[in-house]
Formats: structure tokens, sequence, C-alpha cells
């Protein structure tokens, strides 16, 4: 690593922090002549702090080096939310062309560095984005749902919800929710001169990490359970040139020698144990919350494993709500499969003691039993009053087929996210008229087996009208 980039380092990390959830120790951003540190000292995961960016005018100057110039220092007042809102609906607004800056309008059009105050400050030309977010928040509740869109109004209706919004994270660029806080992960990656990285996963942060390593031109490493990985995400690593490596464990045994593996080798390791890559998820709330003209929900469900998510959304609700954004928290409910229920079990005891279980579901996205983010996401449970639910692998295949059915389509574990609030609807804890927001964190092409039904083959027909009509039964 030359001195050059030693400094720019030390330059664009100076404003972050890395508290221990844990002990609170603090740390630097980074530090420089060591290895990238993912836990405190004392074992804990570890959080970003970031003092708040200088915010970046609607049209900076830049130096030839792409830093900019007249970013405005501010100190930011308790109640800036107006002037934050402002900000982020200009660089979201009409359709963007490629005739201007290319690197504002990729970070303007990227729907995690739209945000980029509230994410992480780098210089633009770090900045690895495909760019990412901008997904659909559809309307299927029985009242927000025109009554034309039949399909959609029946996921309102299997929920018992009036006013009820779908996310659908499956719609970025690798299908699924990862490539958020992964733009930002390999950022970093980037700007610490790394040429390898590695994760451990259950599918889909491997393919994400394949994806933007790939764009990167980073070595990439993957880690994955053995028979455990849906077709899709699998292909898909494999096409973006990662070296997958099955282990004949489950993704807790993957995730534990990952990290072993990177600390030893010097690669870096972009699990959600990472903490920039939280840092990028946060725009999954933002970004919802934008769509939803800075009116915050009174729930967001979502699935939960390994506990990243649920930490992320929450930090970013928090954030927003500190800021002004938003005028109240909304609550948050993580839906975990019944037979990968570590953190629901946990909850059950109001989080006395921390559980962890051998995971079995259909849903292998899922099918984690110690999550790394557990301190993380319990402070986000009881500091936005939220709840976590367990379903069973039956509820999630029914709530899938609604999903499916309805013409959006999703993977099996996304679909947790709409047995988990039917559940709640019907125990009285989310009420039919709230408004509720669920987060599909996976795209339906990512498993084209698990609860979707498979034609026969002798289901071929001859190439002739009668034959088509016996089928039809005209
Ligand atoms: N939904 C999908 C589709 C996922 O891929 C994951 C996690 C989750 C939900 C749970 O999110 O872990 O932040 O609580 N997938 C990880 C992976 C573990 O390796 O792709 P979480």
């Amino acid at each position: 690593m030359n001195s050059t980039l030693t400094q720019k380092i030390a330059e664009a990390l100076a404003p972050i922090s890395l508290r221990c959830v844990e002990c609170d120790a603090l740390y630097p951003g980074a530090e420089s002549g060591q290895t990238p540190r993912y836990r405190c000292d004392c074992g804990g995961v570890l959080d970003v702090e970031a003092q708040l960016m200088p915010r970046i005018p609607a049209t900076p100057l830049l130096d030839e080096a792409g830093d900019i110039l007249n970013a405005v220092e501010i100190d930011l007042p308790p109640r800036a939310g107006a002037s934050w809102r402002q900000l982020f609906d200009e660089r979201s607004g009409g359709l963007h062309t490629w005739s201007g800056n290319t690197e504002e309008l990729l970070l303007n059009q990227s729907g995690v560095w739209r945000y980029r105050e509230l994410i992480l400050p780098v210089p633009t030309r770090y900045v690895i984005s495909r760019p990412e977010g901008n997904t659909g928040l559809y309307p299927v509740g029985l009242e927000n749902c025109g009554t034309g869109r039949v399909g959609h109004r029946q996921i309102g209706k299997f929920a018992g919800l009036e006013r009820l919004y779908l996310k659908h994270e499956g719609e970025n660029p690798t299908g699924s929710f990862k490539d958020r806080g992964m733009t930002v992960g390999i950022t970093i990656a980037h700007l610490l001169g790394a040429s390898a990285v590695a994760c451990a996963s259950t599918g889909n942060t491997s393919a994400s990490l394949a994806s933007y390593a790939a764009q990167a031109g980073m070595r990439c490493i993957v880690f994955l359970p053995a028979g455990n990985v849906a077709g899709g995400k699998l292909a898909q690593s494999l096409a973006y040139g990662a070296t997958t490596i099955q282990i004949a464990g489950d993704f807790d045994d993957a995730m534990r020698l990952v990290e072993q593996v990177c600390n030893e080798a010097g690669i870096y390791l972009l699990n959600s144990l990472n903490p920039f890559r939280v840092e990028g998820q946060k725009a999954i709330g933002f970004e919802l919350l934008q769509q939803l003209d800075w009116q915050a929900p009174d729930w967001l469900v979502l699935p939960a494993g390994n506990l990243g998510n649920t930490s992320a959304i929450g930090k970013a609700f928090r954030q927003a709500y500190q800021l002004s954004l938003i005028g109240h928290m909304p609550r948050i409910a993580s839906i975990q499969a019944q037979g990968a229920n570590p953190f629901y079990r946990s909850f059950m005891q109001n989080f006395a003691s921390r559980e962890s279980v051998q995971a079995h579901t259909v849903a292998t996205a899922i099918k984690i039993g110690n999550p790394v983010s557990y301190t993380r996401a319990r402070r986000v449970i009881e500091e936005s009053d939220g709840v976590v639910e367990e379903v069973t692998d039956e509820e999630i295949l029914a709530a899938k087929a609604v999903i499916d059915r309805s013409g959006i389509g999703c993977e099996p574990a996304s679909a947790a996210t709409l047995a988990g609030m039917r559940k709640l609807v019907e125990r009285g804890v989310i009420k039919r008229d709230e408004r509720v927001v669920g987060i599909l964190t996976g795209n339906l092409l990512k498993d084209t087996v698990t609860g979707i039904p498979q034609r026969a083959d002798d289901a071929v027909v001859e190439p002739a009208l009668p034959a088509i009509r016996s089928v039809l039964k005209l």
C-alpha cells in the first residue's frame, strides 16, 4: 500500500469510529499499518459511529482527482429534517441521463449513495456501485391497492391488512438486498487496497460479493454450506468467477471458518460482521421512507437470519428519527423460521439469554442457528418496541404461493415476512388498519424449486390445435 493511499484512507475514514456493541470500546475506522478489525478485543461485534458528513452541494465542484471542493461543513442542528429531505428528493428526481458529471450521477442514481452523508464519507472515485437500490414499493393492502389489481390485493387479504406495502429488494442488481451493503463493503475494500475478498453465505451474500468483486477486479472466495444453497445463487457466484468452497457443514461452520481464514491470510472479510456492510443496508430504510414521502409506517416486517438486516434497518430508522427526517420510529418485527429461531427464543425470555440452535428450514437463506449480529438486532427490537415472531415452513410456503401467484414473486425466505405479519395480525399485535411495510429480500428466480409447482415431463403437447384445445378444455 503506498503512502498516498494510506493518507487518503486516513482522511476518508477520519470521521468514523468503530464501537463495540458489547463493551463500548472505541476504535478508529482504520488503524494505519494494522490489518482490518472486524471485532473488538473482547470478541464483540463493532458498529460504525460517524460524525455527520459534510453536506455535498447539489452541483459539486470536483478537483482533478474527483474530490469535492465545495462541500459545505454543516453543524447539524437537531431539527434539520426538511433540508435533508429536500437534498435527497432533489437527487432522486427525474430520469437520469448520462450527459452530466458521470460520477455524481452514478452516486445520485444509487439508492445507497444518494444518502451518502448518512452512509459513508469516501472520495467519490473510490465508490464501486452498479448502481443499486431504487427497488419497487408495492401497495398491496385492501385499502391502498386499487380494486383492478386483483392479484396484488390477495396479499393484503392474506395478511389481513388495509394499508400494506411490500418493498421488493429482489429487484437489486444481483437479485437481493445484499447489494446495498456490498457496494459499501467493496468500496472500503477498494480504499484499503484489498486484492482478495471473502464471505460465508447461504447464497445471496456470495452472489452479491462475487459480482462486486468482479467489477472491482478483486479475487473472490465464498464459503458455502454444501447442499444448502439454492441453484440460482450458486450459479451466480460461479458465473461471476468466484472460488466456491463447499463446506461439509452448515452456515454457522462456514462463518466460523471464513473469519479464521480471513484473519490468517489477510483476505478482506465481507460478511455482515463487517460493520461497513451494515451501513449500506441502512439505505433500505432511508429509501422506503423517501418513497413514503417521509411518513414513517407503523411497522416494518422482515425475515431474520444472521440479523444484519434487522440491525441495519433499525439503525436507519433511529438516525432518520434523530435527524427529524421522520416524526416517529416504526416498530420492527423480525420473522424467523421455526426451525432456525434462536432470536425468537431469546426474545421469548425477554432476551435473558442468547440462544443458538441447529438450524433446519426449507428457507435456506435464513437457515442460521447462531446469528452474528444478535446484540445489534436485540438493541433494535428493544428500542423500536419491536417483536420477534416465528413461522413454520408450511406457513412460509403458503405465503410464498400467495406472493408468487400475485405476479410479484419472491424466494422462500422473503415469504417469512408475509407469513409473520399474518400471524401478528391474527394475534392482534399488528392492528388491521396500521400502515405496514414488509421487506421481500430476494428474487423469485434465486430458487426455482422450493415451493414452486414442478411440471411433469409428460406435459409436452403435440404442435397441433386439437391437442391444445384438449389440454385447455376449450
Ligand atoms: N432473506 C434472504 C433472501 C437472505 O439471503 C437473508 C440472508 C435473509 C433474508 C436474512 O437476513 O441475515 O441479515 O438477517 N442471507 C445471508 C446470505 C445470510 O449469506 O446470503 P439477515
